[in-house]
């Protein structure tokens, strides 16, 4: 498992791409990829993906804001590979408006192609170690992914910070109990959030306010 960070687009979205296998002594045969949130710019992941010689077999969206999602329409095109998504946030991926793509002027986003989360896609995830768990809050269908050591938080937590819960969907109180249901995560585990630098779960227990007990226990009564 290899794990390429892309910095893309206006908002610096982290998209990942994460190598599956390892075929290396077969230099003919792609490796298998998956990506995650491909943010606007779908030059830098093609590049990626065709200098490394992979072979994407779907994207897997933490959320359904655009920033996350711009390249998505152009990978699905070429690639011709599923686009996996939460249920809770397909409103919000589908509506120009609360994905906020129209907002910001880089022009309404739709999409044709994609696939909702469902038992059958998990079983598929779950063949390849990925597993997905439900953390609303920034948006209703906000979701993060671990593989191995690795946990992609998307904008449920950065380093030192969590997600804003101000846009269509959002929730402080969600947020709040989502991050509950992180603290018991293991804390060797490497955070790969959705923008700015990694972290450790160690890391961001010891020093991220809003997963201190003060905050979670104390400040989860205010929303
Ligand atoms: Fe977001």
């Amino acid at each position: 498992m290899k794990v390429k960070k892309l910095i893309l687009g206006i908002y610096n979205v982290n998209c990942y791409i994460v190598t599956l296998e390892n075929n290396s002594d077969l230099e003919s045969k792609p490796n298998s990829c998956f990506i995650i949130d491909p943010g606007a710019d779908f030059k830098s992941i093609d590049a990626y993906i065709s200098g490394e010689n992979l072979h994407p077999e779907f994207i897997l969206n933490t959320h359904g804001h655009f920033d996350h999602l711009g390249a998505a329409p152009e990978v699905i095109r070429k690639y011709r590979i599923p686009f996996y998504l939460h249920k809770d946030d397909e409103d919000i991926a589908l509506n120009p408006k609360k994905n906020m793509s129209s907002l910001l002027g880089s022009g309404a986003l739709s999409f044709d192609a994609y696939s909702l989360i469902d038992d059958k896609i998990l079983d598929l995830l779950e063949e390849h170690d990925i597993y997905i768990y439900e953390m609303p809050g920034h948006t209703p269908g906000s979701i993060i992914i671990k593989m191995q050591n690795y946990l992609f938080t998307g904008d449920l937590l950065f380093r030192g910070a969590v997600g804003r819960t101000d846009l269509p969907g959002g929730s402080s109180k969600e947020l709040a109990l989502s991050l509950r249901k992180l603290k018991k995560f293991s804390p060797e585990l490497a955070v790969n959030p959705g923008h700015g630098a990694a972290s450790t779960l160690k890391n961001e227990f010891l020093n991220n306010y809003y997963l201190s007990d003060d905050f979670l226990e104390g400040g989860i009564n205010w929303f």
